[in-house]
């Protein structure tokens, strides 16, 4: 009984964490991430090449609202190849002295600086359809990293007899299987400065992975105080056991 009972906990806990039903039930092509596992960290020069992808492709359609200018840094560009990205762009400030609105080139300390005014500008300019900022994307889509890969890699035909809607395309792991964002990805969509070759699936895994910095980069300090903790407690253990002992010696 108990054991029936336990089993099929598992089996619903199994379910309920496969990335296999992220998206309505489409199988997601899950990849081996640098940052995965207990003594996983982020891969610098991958996530400079993957700022590079984003820069160069996503941002014309994407803001990353939540990463600074100047946490470009962490990834390895140089202060003034972080100032220059921010002055690609302008943001209102102000008042001036004379009490006027004004535009100015982005700097250090401003967020990214998202490619639309506003949100109606977006869905005009995408036929209706608005590109969501992908600062926290993924964390926000079930199966995370894995989820944003295949939707990247999944742009495919329709198969025979699927309506597609005017300006969509077809992707089998976006939910109904019909997005309003172009295939995005293609062999030497851009020509790495570090010499990596530009496969789709580099490119690909390069995009996420710096998505994934964007979306959580605190990540190594966070898994490093986790091991250190543990580290902490057993040593704490190991010691209360030696005096439990010591206490309890003289009892029989
Ligand atoms: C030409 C504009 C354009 C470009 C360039 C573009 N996207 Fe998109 N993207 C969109 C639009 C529009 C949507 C919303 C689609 C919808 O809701 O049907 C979208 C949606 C998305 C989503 C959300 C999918 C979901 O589950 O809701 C992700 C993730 C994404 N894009 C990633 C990227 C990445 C990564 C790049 C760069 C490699 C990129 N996009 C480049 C227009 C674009």
């Amino acid at each position: 009984m108990l054991r029936s009972v336990i089993t099929s906990a598992a089996l619903a806990l199994a379910l309920g964490a496969s990335p296999a039903l992220a998206s309505g039930g489409a199988h997601l092509d899950k990849q081996a991430w640098s940052w995965d596992g207990v003594f996983g960290s982020y891969d610098k020069a991958q996530l400079k090449r993957g700022y590079q992808v984003f820069h160069d492709v996503c941002s014309n359609c994407h803001g990353l609202k939540l990463v600074a200018y100047r946490n470009l840094k962490e990834i390895g560009l140089s202060e003034e190849e972080a100032k220059a990205v921010a002055a690609e762009r302008e943001t209102k400030d102000g008042p001036n002295d004379e009490g006027d609105m004004f535009n100015r080139p982005g700097k250090l300390s401003d967020r990214y600086i998202s490619p639309f005014a506003n949100d109606q500008a977006a869905r005009v300019a995408n036929n209706g359809a608005l590109p969501p900022d992908l600062s926290l994307m993924t964390k926000a889509r079930v199966g995370g990293p894995d989820y944003v890969y295949s939707l990247l890699m999944g742009f495919a035909d329709a198969p025979e007899g699927f309506k597609l809607g005017d300006g969509m395309n077809y992707n089998k792991v976006f939910p109904g299987n019909q997005i309003a964002m172009a295939p995005q990805i293609s062999d030497d969509l851009v020509t790495y400065a570090d010499g990596t070759k530009a496969t789709a699936d580099q490119l690909t895994k390069d995009v996420v992975s710096f998505l994934n910095w964007a979306a959580e980069p605190e990540l190594e300090v966070r898994k490093s105080m986790g091991l250190k903790t543990m580290i902490f407690l057993l040593v704490l253990t190991a010691l209360f056991y030696a005096l439990k002992r010591k206490i309890w010696k003289d009892v029989h």
